[in-house]
């Protein structure tokens, strides 16, 4: 009976992980996976991870479920790193532990779904491109909205919000909460408040991915738009991811937070998810939550894993720079000062297609087919040969 499937193509990021990984090349440079990588080319796992992964190791008594909803520690813990000071209701509000942002994404559209079967989930143009196939697995409908102009590598924020204005009323709209991915474009906090206006008006719901808070910023900044959102809606969905800002990938470490109305509303809306959740994959992996909890219920383990964090985000800052430099250098010809102006682990190179086949085949330089590149997988050893295969596929493919 498998004969009649018919083949589906690799997912166009995780396939470029094993495409870097056979090529024998010594200096080549993996520019696609969204996973950080230190100045040594390397991704560590976080000192402050390793402390809490050998206190829950000495301490753990049990395996057994924990329930649905997973560890509450945890979930307490990141609706405070999500809200800050931002007051909701307590019986307006819940968080439960997901594994990972994509199953947080996964199970908000299938309560989305539940909610109406006539809904719009409004995506940026361009957006993570697992962004779609999550809604299409979903059988949800979905729309785009402008975003971004690839000529001038700028937001297409006046047509974005003339989108906005002719969505219908109730739709669902995914934004980035920073750290747009591809992009790296994210709005101002004037932008933002333009955003909000309309969707108010339009009676939109905010649906935010927030898979990158603390690696553009620093992470009451980075949730800024975000908590603007919490105190403006009555009704929020939120996705979150601890892969990037925990370092924790493997681990499956996210969480969906929704406010409601009410109380009334709260307590079905969630009794809807956790029915989601107990048939898509029920219990949530443990291991990295518990970390995660431990740390953030720990003064001097959030302080230290804060600095850990900055140091990410200085880093990330800084091979933009030397990027852009570097480019603006040796191409004298080509713009490239929105990769400083981006924010968090990607840009858009602004190169074509060909130009991508060409960095990969000639000079062992992966990245997404769109030119979208992970900033730290840049170091100072490998910056200058980049740089110099830059120009010259820019050169030899116009
Ligand atoms: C990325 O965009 O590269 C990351 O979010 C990792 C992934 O799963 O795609």
């Amino acid at each position: 009976m498998f004969e009649k499937l018919s083949l589906i193509p690799p997912d166009p990021i995780l396939k470029i992980i094993s495409e870097y990984n056979e090529d024998v090349r010594s200096n080549k440079i993996d520019l696609g996976v969204g996973v950080y990588r230190d100045s040594f080319g390397e991704t560590p796992i976080m000192s402050v991870v390793k402390s809490a992964e050998s206190h829950i190791l000495s301490t753990q008594k049990s395996k057994a479920y924990i329930g649905l909803a997973g560890d509450t520690i945890y979930n307490k813990n990141i609706q405070k790193l999500i809200l800050g000071d931002i007051k909701i209701a307590e019986d307006r509000i819940f968080t439960i532990q997901t594994a990972g942002g994509t199953t947080s994404l996964r199970v908000a559209s299938e309560l989305l779904k539940e909610t109406s079967k006539n809904i719009n989930i409004w995506v940026s143009n361009p957006t993570w491109s697992n962004h779609i196939p999550v809604l299409e697995s979903t059988n949800i409908n979905f729309r785009e909205y402008p975003y971004y102009d690839m000529e001038t590598n700028t937001l297409l924020f006046d047509r974005m919000i003339a989108c906005l204005e002719t969505v219908p009323k109730g739709d669902a709209v995914l934004l980035h909460a920073c750290c747009h991915n591809p992009t790296g474009m994210d709005p101002t906090l004037e932008q933002w408040k333009k955003i909000i206006q309309v969707m108010k008006s339009r009676e939109l719901l905010p649906f935010i991915d927030n898979a990158y808070q603390g690696l553009a910023n620093g992470l009451d900044e980075d949730a800024s738009a975000l908590r603007l959102m919490a105190s403006e809606f009555n009704e929020l969905i939120i996705s979150s991811s601890c892969s990037k800002n925990f370092g924790l990938y493997r681990d499956r470490v996210g969480a969906l937070t929704v406010i409601t109305k009410n109380e009334d509303s709260n307590k079905k809306t969630k009794s809807n998810v956790l029915k989601i959740v107990r048939t898509m994959g029920s219990v949530p992996p443990d291991h990295g939550a518990a970390c995660v909890g431990y740390i953030l219920s720990d003064k001097s383990l959030t302080q230290k894993w804060k600095s850990e964090l900055d140091d990410v985000k200085v880093r990330l800052k800084n091979m933009r720079k030397e990027l852009a430099g570097s480019l603006k250098n040796k191409t004298n010809s080509h713009d490239f000062s929105h990769i400083v102006r981006a924010n968090g682990m990607f840009s858009f190179l602004g190169i074509t297609s060909e130009q991508v086949q060409a960095l990969k085949s000639q000079y062992g330089i992966y990245m997404e087919e769109s030119g979208r590149i992970n900033v730290a997988g840049i170091t100072m050893e490998n910056v200058s040969y980049l740089t110099d295969s830059i120009t010259k596929v820019l050169e030899s493919h116009q």
